[in-house]
């Protein structure tokens, strides 16, 4: 679940790890958001609906002793936030048919024992434009160039410079209002607004430790997220397909440990 910036929120602590207890801990929830976004992902299929799609994760969410992030922390309407085409992220689950040839992005976050992990994908129903695979392909390379650049004394800027390297060199833009975040001991924290674009004059450095997200927004033309209706859901400005792959990681000096994987 990206953090939308310049909206007003309560600053939290920022997560450093010191202990195993607490990788333990993220480890495990991090393993509990990847399997139930494993399982909607299998779930997944034309003439369902969003709401169904959203009781499959709430239903994963609850047998593993999980309580969701968003409506724990945000009283989001749903288990999860399910978006689909023009829908870039926080959308609800509701009446909404999926579709041969969709793009549904699925935002898994959770908590267990106070460990927060959050976890994004989008996925294709069908087979989609090709042009819409190849944005599914590079988006997951997106966000692996930006976890490669996440280490122990590493500058954060050097995250989004990365990623917009790739990026442009592709041809795509990427949306610039939707940023990565802390996260560990609630669902955003501190160091808030960890850009995925390049920026300039953001000198703060990634300790040992710390606990974060990397979720670009790559798109073939989209620039911002902006607001529709509902309160919650972002549209693409200029309107334009856009795809987001998130993952919770900690930085170590050997690089990052992936905590959101299935198991
Ligand atoms: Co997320
Ligand atoms: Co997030």
């Amino acid at each position: 679940m990206p953090l939308q910036r310049n909206v007003a929120r309560e600053q939290g602590a920022e997560m450093t790890i010191t202990r195993q207890d607490e990788l333990d801990g993220l480890k495990e929830i991090g393993r509990i958001v990847a399997n139930t976004m494993r399982a909607m992902a299998r779930a997944l299929e034309p003439g369902m609906t969003t709401r169904e799609l959203d009781e499959i994760g709430r239903l994963c969410l609850e047998q593993a002793g999980a309580v969701s992030a968003p409506q724990s922390t945000y009283d989001f309407p749903g288990a999860t936030c399910i978006s689909v085409n023009e829908e870039i992220a926080h959308g609800i689950p509701g009446d909404r048919v999926i579709a041969k040839g969709d793009l549904v992005n699925i935002d898994v976050s959770a908590s267990k024992n106070g460990f927060y992990a959050d976890t994004g994908a989008t996925h294709r129903v069908g087979p989609v434009r090709p042009s819409l695979e190849r944005l599914c392909r590079d988006g997951r390379r997106a966000t692996q160039i930006g976890i490669a650049q996440v280490g122990a004394g590493k500058p954060l800027a050097g995250i989004g410079n990365a990623i917009g390297q790739f990026a442009e060199k592709r041809g795509y833009t990427l949306i610039r209002n939707l940023a990565s975040h802390g996260v560990g001991r609630s669902l955003h924290e501190e160091p808030e607004e960890i850009a995925t674009w390049p920026t300039r004059g953001d000198r703060r450095r990634i300790h040992k430790g710390l606990v974060l997200t990397v979720e670009p927004f790559l798109s073939r033309g989209g620039q911002f997220a902006s607001d529709g209706s509902d309160g919650w859901t972002l549209y693409s400005t200029p309107a334009a397909p856009v795809v987001q792959y998130e993952h919770t990681v900690v930085a170590t000096e050997r690089g990052a440990i992936v905590l959101t994987l299935p198991g």
